[in-house]
């Protein structure tokens, strides 16, 4: 590489940090430009948000005779049919989707990968135009290649994850994304189309002083929850307390401020919901696969999120997510509570 020139795209990034892994054929990399494609796809689409009101709304036919789409519905079609045309996709599934999509063309029968996503995260924000986001995974299939993939491969654990990241939709657009190796943020150069490294080798603080949640949810936590958010709001000068409290209400944004500035975020259980609300397939998995690479830790409650062996698509799983010292210092007042009660 030119040592003068300063911008590393994300297609020249990953193809030299996939050659690290023994066997590495390219199709991984492949793969993440193929993410990437449909990302700024839906960014064109995200940042005409505004003008909804005057383009037509769902369901109404704009001046060229096209049907305007929900941005969510738009994302999601945009990551199928970009994907359906990858060499290296063998199939989908999605928040939006009931089912997994299996794709039976010949190329796709012989892909390796299998690519989970949440197409548009935090779409109650598109009207006040706060930060949204896309959520990917990508899982090596466990299936015979030569013919379509199979549920199984969509139903492996998070530890068994390839990579995994995010797009934020935010004051500008960036994809972070991680593999075992490392998690790496890009940003979107907007004059030339690409998206650029800016944020290498990104680690999570180990030390966080911001906690993220519905704190509006309190009445319906358990005694430990409760317990532990009177700990971050309690003013005690040596650790720096009391914390300050972030929500925006779109786990990628959330989850992009803990990862940069350290902080947990949590959706924990409550109780009109034993599982939280965030699913494990799409959200979790993905993010706490993003923290682990970063130095953060992400867990259940129970045990590690990327240990829970999923048993459908759309399973839903509470979590606790960011700096190592706040994630377990939350699990400690759970467990505590959890003795006491
Ligand atoms: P989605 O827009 O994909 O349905 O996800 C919304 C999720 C997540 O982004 C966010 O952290 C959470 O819902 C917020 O939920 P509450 O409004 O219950 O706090
Ligand atoms: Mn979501
Ligand atoms: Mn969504």
């Amino acid at each position: 590489m030119n040592p003068k020139r300063k911008l590393i795209t994300l297609d020249e990034f990953t193809i030299q940090e996939t050659r690290q892994f023994p066997n590495a054929t390219g199709e991984l990399s492949a793969l993440l430009r193929d993410i990437g494609l449909a990302c700024k796809i839906i960014n064109k689409q995200v940042l005409k948000a505004g003008l909804v009101d005057i383009l037509g709304k769902h369901g109404a036919t704009n001046v060229q005779g096209e049907e305007q789409m929900k941005l969510d519905i738009f994302a999601n079609e945009t990551l199928i049919s970009v994907l359906q045309n990858s060499a290296d996709c063998a199939g989908i599934a999605s928040e939006e989707n009931d089912n997994a999509v299996c794709f039976d063309d010949e190329y796709s029968a012989n892909s390796k990968y299998v690519v989970l996503f949440d197409p548009l995260d935090g779409s109650s924000n598109i009207d006040v135009n706060a930060p949204i986001g896309t959520i990917f995974s990508i899982y090596r299939r466990v299936s015979p290649l030569g013919q379509p993939c199979t549920m199984e491969d969509f139903l492996q654990p998070g530890n068994k994850l390839m990579a995994a990241g995010y797009v934020i939709y935010g004051s500008s657009t960036m994809m972070v994304y991680a593999t075992k190796l490392s998690v790496n943020g890009f940003t979107l150069e907007p004059s030339i189309g690409e998206f650029c490294l800016s944020h290498p080798n990104l680690k999570c603080p180990e030390k966080g002083k911001i906690y993220s949640i519905n704190q509006g949810n309190t009445c319906k936590y358990d005694d430990g929850m409760k317990a532990f958010l009177n700990y971050c709001m309690e003013s005690n000068k040596e650790e720096g307390r009391p914390y300050s409290h972030r929500y925006i209400g779109s786990m990628v944004a959330d989850m992009h401020r803990t990862l940069i500035k350290g902080g947990i975020f949590m959706y924990p259980a409550d109780k009109s919901n034993a599982n939280g609300k965030l699913r494990l397939q799409y959200e979790c998995n993905p993010m706490a696969f993003l923290m682990a690479a970063a130095n953060g830790l992400a867990s259940t409650g129970t045990g590690n999120v990327l240990d829970v062996v999923p048993t459908e698509l759309h399973q839903r799983v509470p979590i606790y997510i960011g700096s190592k010292n706040l994630v377990e210092k939350a699990l400690e007042f759970k467990h505590s509570a959890v003795n006491v009660g």
